[in-house]
């Protein structure tokens, strides 16, 4: 895999108009951003070297070039997921894509399930930090030095300077903008009650099933991250039913409004 994404970046430089200093890695409810600014370039992953092909249904797969409050971002329509049976290295090989290509801010978006009561389905919430409950790690195997470090620091993950201005619309905004602490999971099957307390306890305010593995290889790779996670579902923690895919994407797309407009704001910014 070590230069694998230097050669699909060149591939990809020869073919994209610009490469923009932001790129957006869009989640459940998100995908629709890309579509509402101007798209100068898209290309379905299938036909990018180097990319796997995803398999959640809800997930779309193409890399787009678009414009967003007059900001050109690059956005990765879709991910791809281990539980899909992706392993770690194609889980994050578009975000090392993105930052072999000289993407300096990556904003990567989720949805998940919540483990305090405060927390609602349709909330947005932005990641203040994560713990990795995947039992895996991206940067396991031979560190390729052009990306990065062997031991990168994970100390502020999160950088707090995009979080303070982010902050800052959603007061502007008048937009409810909560922080917490997202736990990520493999998945595919969801927690048991017994799973969510443990995690509440360990200082988790959602779960989720992916985004560590990319914020992990973005921060290897030098990248400044922003994340954010719209709550679908109260986890098992406060009832035990069966969610649907239908009812989370419902939830998605009622937070994902709100979430584009800060998205927006803070891509304006970065001009
Ligand atoms: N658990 C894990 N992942 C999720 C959930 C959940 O409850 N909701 C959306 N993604």
């Amino acid at each position: 895999m070590n230069g694998a994404c230097k050669q699909t970046a060149d591939w990809l430089k020869q073919r994209l108009p610009e490469v923009p200093k932001v790129a957006l890695i869009l989640g459940t409810g998100l995908n629709g951003i890309a579509e509402r600014g101007r798209i100068l370039f898209q290309i379905p992953y299938g036909e990018i070297p180097g990319f796997a092909s995803s398999t959640a249904p809800s997930h779309k797969g193409n890399l787009i070039l678009g414009e967003l409050g007059g900001t050109k971002v690059l956005y990765l329509q879709g991910r791809f997921h281990y539980y899909e049976g992706h392993p770690m290295s194609a889980v994050v090989f578009p975000t090392r894509v993105l930052a072999s290509l000289g993407v300096q801010t990556l904003i990567v978006t989720n949805a998940s399930g919540s483990l305090r009561e405060e927390l609602a389905p349709g909330s947005i919430v932005m990641l203040a930090d994560h713990i990795n409950f995947m039992g895996t790690n991206p940067l396991i195997g031979e560190n390729d030095g052009e990306l990065g470090e062997r031991f990168p620091s994970l100390n502020e993950p999160y950088d707090p300077r995009y979080a303070e201005t982010c902050a800052q619309i959603a007061r502007h905004e008048g937009i409810p903008l909560n922080k917490g602490v997202y736990v990520a999971v493999t998945g595919p099957s969801l927690e048991t009650r017994a799973e969510c307390a443990a995690f509440a306890s360990l200082g988790a305010d959602l779960v989720g099933m992916s985004t560590v593995p990319e914020v992990i290889a973005a921060r290897h790779a030098g990248m400044g991250v922003l994340a954010f996670s719209v709550v679908t579902n109260y986890s098992n923690l406060f009832h035990n039913e069966v969610h649907s895919q239908e009812e989370i994407r419902a939830n998605a797309d009622k937070a994902s409004a709100q979430l584009i407009t800060i998205i927006t704001a803070f891509v304006s910014g970065l001009n």
